[in-house]
């Protein structure tokens, strides 16, 4: 699928919590390495803003999505600052490591054609290696990260991250997702790090230099983007009355209304923002969602006022995928708004010569002034200048040096090691971990097994993931099991989990099938019917049983806990199969910290550490070894 056409309590609990996190910010914030600040660019910025048309300012607040740019020359015709692919924006040409460089390279030479020849900052999400691109390392998705509390691996997997993007040429991510996710029934629980703002910070600020490096100016550092600023994670739950006759219940928290105080807010979402802002992040994006009933992307007083103002941030501000659509009905009045608010570029995937056009006339006739235009050109051009772009004498195109480098064993290494920190062990009856590789017979079981997609998740290869067939290349559970054990272990497989008998153990591996954004939103936050069944059907065998569990989050499988000798929550671990494996046979001791609260029972939802009344199955911080 292409991109879309589609209480918090307070509490004597939560006020030390949030003490205490603060606290241990402020002393990070004490430690961190000085970055150069954007505004040292400022000369030279100024001097080319002094050059610039009208047009030439409007174009660089411009980003278009490429699988909407019928002709390129419209990225000279229009100045057009920045392009993005969004999720399954691929090249035309494929989705190759020299498609997207091709690509790349194409539309950047329109860009360098121009009068002023000022480059374009290609940008995607890139939120979990570089993850559109066939046979790219895909890392595990943040919610794996947070139980690793390791910010020394999230900044070497920004690195990675940073090297196999520029070997595509493209130099802006749109992460780290920073947010603090409050309800696991969100569908994009899985990008924040923890529920926990701490944990959020710490590795936030992690990514932003891993990312970014020790200077912008690296030809192998890219921008970073924090987002969703704010308070994307703390939407309130709608439920949805389904159909009577199936009387089923949904839930919508994508997108929604973040209802808390300022205290609140500040208190639970801003730290990580503090946190990136002081670590250099270059880029941040407004959230879809809306603080008490405003749509962030129209609020002044969070974007002017509290980002720019009070923080002190110098880069840009990148509004989310047609957001500013949704400020007003009247596009023309949107744009108003939302530039007026603070913010400098639009994310304007299709309709790019209407908000050129609306842009222009709203500066004209004196609704938007041109002093905030300087503002939004002078931040974009700062990056520009900070990330060499505006160096003439050096190339804009794609470095295809690094392509040995891409989806190489030695990345791959890292993304393993990332892989066998995340991993939580919830449950270990009996000793029954770890497994011996020289058991005679091992019986794996479930579809997820054997299945790169289902261990990828969302923003793989396609916005929404895949599940069924080879998203790209790596090593599946099975895969790794199969390449731990003894030459003399039989390991057999069966997709709906028959065949265990006889076997001496039985490794059942179920997930949730991918999705991203708002179409993961879910009241329940179950299983499927049929991976359930893979697990009943293992349990017939009455052989020792391990479950492995692929999902986004916490779910509420009571059955699957209470009935196995062994439960490891394996979270999206992305394309290195083999670090699960390397827990499983105690190659390494489990040591993964469950970075949220794991709910009895889907009526506890929203549950989050600091409650007044806190009884989860597992707390946050839970993990065993052995
Ligand atoms: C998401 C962002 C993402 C953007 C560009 C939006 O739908 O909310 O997180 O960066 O699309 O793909």
């Amino acid at each position: 699928m292409t991109k879309r056409i589609c209480s918090v309590q307070s509490g004597t609990i939560l006020v030390l919590v949030i003490c205490l996190s603060l606290l241990q910010i402020s002393c990070r914030m004490m430690t961190s390495t000085k970055v150069k600040p954007l505004h040292s660019y400022d000369n030279q910025v100024q001097a080319l803003l002094a050059k610039m048309t009208l047009e030439e300012k409007i174009g660089q607040m411009i980003q278009l999505d490429q699988e909407f740019l019928k002709d390129p020359q419209d990225i000279a015709t229009y100045f057009i600052g920045s392009i993005l692919s969004g999720g399954g924006s691929d090249p035309k040409a494929g989705n190759s490591l020299k498609a997207w460089a091709d690509m790349y390279d194409g539309y950047q030479k329109y860009a360098l054609k121009t009068r002023l020849g000022i480059p374009i900052l290609y940008g995607v999400d890139a939120v979990h290696g570089h993850n559109n691109v066939l046979n790219a390392v895909v890392f595990p998705h943040n919610i794996g990260m947070g139980c690793t509390r390791d910010p020394d691996l999230v900044r070497k997997v920004g690195r990675i991250t940073a090297i196999e993007m520029r070997a595509t040429g493209v130099q802006w991510t749109f992460a780290p997702c920073v947010t603090v996710p409050r309800d696991d029934r969100w569908g994009r629980t899985y990008e924040g790090f923890s529920e926990d703002p701490a944990i959020v910070d710490m590795l936030g600020e992690a990514a932003v230099q891993g990312f970014q490096g020790k200077d912008l100016f690296d030809p192998l550092s890219v921008a970073a983007c924090a987002k969703h600023y704010i308070g994307d994670g703390g939407t309130r739950a709608q439920i949805v009355e389904g159909d009577a006759a199936q009387s089923s219940r949904r839930v919508r928290l994508d997108q929604g209304d973040t209802v808390i105080d300022e205290a609140g807010l500040r208190a639970i979402h801003l730290p990580p923002y503090i946190t990136a802002v002081n670590a250099g992040v270059a880029t941040i994006m407004p959230s879809f969602s809306s603080w008490n009933g405003l749509k962030c992307s129209a609020s002044k007083r969070l974007l002017t006022e509290i980002l720019k103002g009070e923080l002190g941030f110098e880069g840009f501000l990148i509004s989310d995928y047609r957001a500013i659509d949704q400020v007003h009905p009247d596009y023309k009045t949107a744009i108003g708004i939302s530039i007026n608010a603070g913010m400098d570029m639009g994310m304007i995937p299709s309709k790019y010569k209407e908000f050129f056009q609306n842009l222009k006339e709203l500066v004209q006739e004196g609704v938007v002034p041109i002093s905030r235009i300087d503002d939004a050109v002078t931040r974009i051009l700062r990056v520009k200048c900070a990330m060499g772009l505006l160096d003439k004498d050096r190339s804009q195109l794609a470095d295809r040096s690094l392509w040995d480098s891409f989806g190489s064993d030695e990345h791959r290494q890292v993304a393993r090691q990332a892989v066998r920190e995340s991993l939580v062990l919830l449950k270990n009856e009996n000793k029954t971990l770890p497994l011996s590789k020289e058991a005679k017979r091992i019986h794996v079981a479930g579809n997820s097994a054997d299945n790169i997609g289902v261990q990828c998740g969302g923003w793989t290869i396609d916005w929404q993931g895949k599940s069924g067939e080879v998203t790209t290349s790596g090593t599946t559970i099975l895969g790794a099991i199969r390449n731990t054990v003894s030459a003399d272990t039989r390991v057999t497989y069966s997709e709906d989990g028959t065949g265990a008998d006889g076997a001496d153990i039985v490794v059942v591996v179920v997930g949730e099938k991918p999705y991203a954004e708002g179409f993961g939103d879910s009241a329940d936050l179950t299983l499927s019917s049929d991976e359930k069944a893979v697990f009943a059907n293992a349990k017939k065998a009455d052989i020792p049983t391990v479950v492995i569990l692929l999902s986004g989050r916490p779910l509420i499988v009571p059955n699957m806990i209470v009935q196995s000798d062994a439960f490891v929550a394996a979270w999206l671990p992305g394309t290195e199969g083999q670090g699960v494996a390397d827990v499983l046979f105690g190659d390494f001791k489990p040591r993964g910290k469950l970075s949220f609260s794991w709910a009895r029972s889907a009526d506890q939802h929203p549950i989050n550490v600091g409650d007044e009344e806190y009884d989860p199955l597992f707390e946050l911080g839970f993990g065993l070894s052995f």
